[in-house]
């Protein structure tokens, strides 16, 4: 097939999109045939959002050959048994992670083919030939990246306070007494960073915080960033979240911000399974990222896509999760994606 590409350049940063063929699929024509607002920086987490376009392109029927298989073991696992931890925490290296996994033999919890029926028509098979170079590219990409809260939002630090205040007022409406409610145990940080959530939105509320993250100099800075209060972080894990595997039922609440787009649609449904898994009775996973108006969205500088709410909704159903309760981010900057808190269980 014939993939013409299309590159943008707008305030130094490349955004490229596949072919026409490819937009139609995705439903996203409109949106990327249109030049994107100002870009100041390549910027993870919240990012400016391409302009809407004047008519979008039909969406074509979801191919009934998509499939995807779920490829090989994850390869991380928590290092934790049953209750809170009683040794001093370390970051658990790549390596090591990888060996226990190998160690306790493993297994994928699922093989993700979308039921026929569900909207795939933007799952991101397509977008992500080269499975492999997606997420090394990420890493290279983070490795590169200033381990502070700047970095974390892509110059865009100024609004972490906006963003840690909602979060906060969305999250206390599932944890607390009362029936239904999550207890205030332990949380799980899923592409932590440096642990700009864990301080300021999970360790105020739980006894216990774990964190995951691909980049290890990240866990390795959160604990100078934490502070004192660190000292309630369980565990540091450095794993992909496509590998990690959350020890089962140990989360009262699994908190999955601005990283779901570095995960492939059938990673993502089959770690937000192993998720469920990991919760304990009322826990609740909450995802917060960018939102694209229509459509996959790739951006070629972080290695990760953007997609829009009603694909985020269809991953959720694949992965058997209910959606509890939807958000969106209000006070964020005009010409960034729009930000959804989704809470699911
Ligand atoms: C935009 S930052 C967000 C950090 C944090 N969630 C926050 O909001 O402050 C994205 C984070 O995801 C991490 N990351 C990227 N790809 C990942 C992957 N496949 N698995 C786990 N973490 C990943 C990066 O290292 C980085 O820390």
């Amino acid at each position: 097939m014939g993939v013409v590409s299309v590159t943008w350049r707008v305030g130094g940063a490349a955004l490229r999109s596949v072919g026409a063929e490819r937009l139609q699929r995705a439903g996203a024509a409109g949106e990327r045939a249109s030049p994107p607002g100002p870009r100041q920086s390549p910027s993870p987490g919240p990012k400016p959002a391409p302009a809407p376009a004047p008519a979008p392109l039909p969406h074509s029927a979801a191919p009934s050959d998509r499939t995807e298989t779920s490829g090989e073991a994850p390869s991380c696992s928590s290092d934790q048994a049953a209750g809170y931890p009683t040794a001093p925490p370390r970051v658990l290296t790549a390596a090591e992670t990888e060996r226990l996994a190998r160690s306790r033999k493993l297994t994928p919890s699922s093989t993700s083919v979308p039921p026929i029926g569900l909207d795939i028509s933007t799952m991101t098979t397509e977008l992500i030939p080269d499975e492999d170079g997606f997420y090394s590219k990420a890493k290279k990409y983070w490795k590169n990246i200033p381990p502070t809260v700047d970095g974390m939002l892509g110059g865009y630090g100024h609004i972490s306070s906006i963003d840690i205040n909602s979060s906060k007022k969305f999250l206390q409406r599932f944890i607390g007494e009362g029936s239904g409610k999550a207890s205030a145990g332990c949380a799980l940080d899923c592409g932590a960073g440096i642990g700009r959530i864990t301080k300021r939105l999970l360790l105020p509320l739980f006894k216990i915080v774990d964190m995951v993250d691909v980049t290890e100099s990240f866990l390795a800075k959160a604990k100078a960033h934490l502070g004192e209060e660190g000292s309630r972080v369980g565990n540091y894990y450095c794993c992909g979240l496509q590998d990690f595997i959350p020890q089962p039922q140990r989360y009262d609440v699994i908190w999955i911000q601005w990283v779901i787009g570095h995960l492939t649609d059938t990673h993502l449904t089959q770690f937000l399974k192993r998720c469920q898994k990991g919760l304990r009775p009322n826990g609740i996973i909450c995802v917060k990222d960018n939102v694209s108006q229509d459509g996959v969205i790739e951006d070629e500088v972080d290695s990760s896509v953007c997609r829009d709410l009603s694909s985020l909704r269809a991953i959720v159903r694949l992965a058997g999760l209910h959606l509890i309760a939807e958000e969106k981010q209000d006070n964020f900057p005009d010409e960034i994606y729009q930000v959804y808190s989704l809470a699911l269980r």
